[in-house]
């Protein structure tokens, strides 16, 4: 894996030398586990910017070129011409089904639709105000103590069977969320039904009638779905790693990962872009006011759905989803006055030295938001949608850390900047 090494010289000419790590693409890493033994010193990255916490062959992005794959296979198409299920198999086993595996597969999520019957009694236990996710992290981190038969994290069956019940529970209990939230009856999954369409009418069914299906807002939902499904060592996917690297169950680990998407800097974010357009929609703000004051240092205002860690280039998924809005707005009935805005705000930051310089484009959140909103999702359901998309994501990788020969626990190093060492006052 290298034929390179690097040198770190100190001010004394101690030279230490390490090897750099080639990966299938993307830049090498300077392999730095032996570091303190060589030279007595840690590594500082807050962010873990510059740091790679495991290898991994799920997904790739590079952020130069706004590429992402998944397994390989770009995003873009796999966005044309696969489906969310079929993106399930090939992130979970590494390759795309062939059809009896497809077959096999999509039964076996089937048998996990339904969720235990107490859980439903769990959900109506939250305040009819909670926030759906709040409801989400702590149901989907219950789970363990429902499905203890299948948290035995070192036997091989309980882990697989885990990732399913996860894959197939997860539109329920986001339902059941919802549901909850607004005083209405909960619908049981229909397995005559795909996995999207069994969501779309788990979540707007109800008993009094008969729910009638929308092919284009459901293919719309599937091609959200792939685009959320996984993204590398993200904040919420290095959640999950370093719970579970403790042998934490995987409902707990995955509980740990959707707190971790919550926050507006990563998967809230699509909720916070809907405020800030409607607040220059409604309340007086400009495109021009709010530019300014995500310039302006001395103010804590960010411009929602824009920058990335890693994207310096057009985020690819957000393209799509443009796309997607140019496509099917006007077919959903969606509110094209907010996509308008949206567009102009984008087209503004193009123009602007400030987001040209720091190359900051329009991230995924930035239009998934009118694609759920044209979708009759609620705004405070926006966050639980990213996370039923990655959970596939997040047990891949916790399936992938738990088969990996160099796995330890996780434990970041720190530069203590307290007291030094003092005496209790006698
Ligand atoms: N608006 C205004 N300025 C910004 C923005 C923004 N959205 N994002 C970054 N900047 C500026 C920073 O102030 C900083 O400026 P400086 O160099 O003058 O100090 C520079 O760009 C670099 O920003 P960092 O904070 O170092 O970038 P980082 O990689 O740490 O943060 C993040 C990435 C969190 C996504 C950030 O761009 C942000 O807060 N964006 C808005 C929230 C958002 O859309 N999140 C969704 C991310 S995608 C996802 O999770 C699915």
């Amino acid at each position: 894996m290298t034929n390179r090494t690097f040198t770190l010289t100190d001010q004394d000419g101690k030279s230490s030398e390490f090897d750099v790590l080639e990966g299938t693409h993307g830049p090498g890493c300077i392999a730095i586990s032996d570091l303190y033994a060589k030279t007595g010193c840690f590594t500082y990255d807050p962010g873990f910017g510059a740091t790679g916490s495991c290898k991994s062959a799920i997904s790739f992005i590079n952020g130069e070129e706004g590429i992402l794959l998944h397994r390989g296979y770009p995003i873009d198409q796999l966005a044309e011409k696969s489906s969310y299920l079929e993106i399930c198999y090939l992130l979970l086993n590494g390759e795309l089904p062939t059809k009896p595996e497809f077959a096999e597969f999509d039964n076996t999520i089937k048998q996990h639709t339904m969720v235990h019957e107490n859980i439903r009694d769990f959900i109506n236990g939250f305040r009819y105000d909670a926030h759906p996710m709040a409801m989400l992290v702590g149901t989907v981190g219950a789970l363990s103590s429902f499905y203890h038969d299948s948290i035995d994290i070192s036997n091989p069956e309980h882990r697989e069977i885990s990732a399913h019940r996860l894959i197939a529970k997860l539109p329920t209990i986001a339902s059941y969320c919802y549901k909850h939230h607004r005083g209405l009856p909960f619908m049981y999954p229909d397995n005559s039904l795909g996995y999207v369409e069994n969501f779309m009418q788990m979540m707007f069914a109800v008993p009094a009638q008969d729910y009638v299906q929308s092919p284009t807002a459901a293919r719309a939902l599937e091609v959200m779905m792939i685009l959320h499904a996984d993204h590398e060592q993200n904040a919420s996917t290095s959640t999950v790693r370093l719970a579970g690297s403790s042998g934490a169950n995987p409902f707990a680990s995955i509980a740990a990962g959707i707190a971790s998407l919550w926050g507006p800097a990563h998967g809230g974010a699509n909720e916070a872009v809907i405020n800030m357009l409607d607040s220059i929609y409604n309340s007086g703000e400009t495109i021009e006011t709010t530019i300014a004051r995500a310039k302006d240092k001395n103010d804590p205002f960010r411009l929602m759905g824009f920058g990335h860690r890693v994207y310096k280039n057009f985020d690819p998924r957000a393209k799509i989803i443009a796309g997607l809005c140019h496509d099917l707005l006007d077919e959903l009935g969606g509110d094209q006055p907010m996509f308008d805005l949206a567009l102009e705000l984008e087209q503004a930051t193009l123009a602007d030295d400030y987001f040209r310089e720091r190359r900051l484009y329009p991230n995924v959140d930035f239009y998934s938001g009118i694609i759920l909103r044209a979708l009759n999702i609620p705004m405070n359901m926006f966050t639980v949608m990213f996370a039923m998309a990655r959970t596939v994501g997040w047990i891949s990788h916790w399936l992938e850390m738990h088969h990996d020969p160099e796995f330890r626990i996780g434990r970041p190093r720190q530069i203590y900047t307290g007291h030094a060492k003092r005496d209790y006052p006698s």
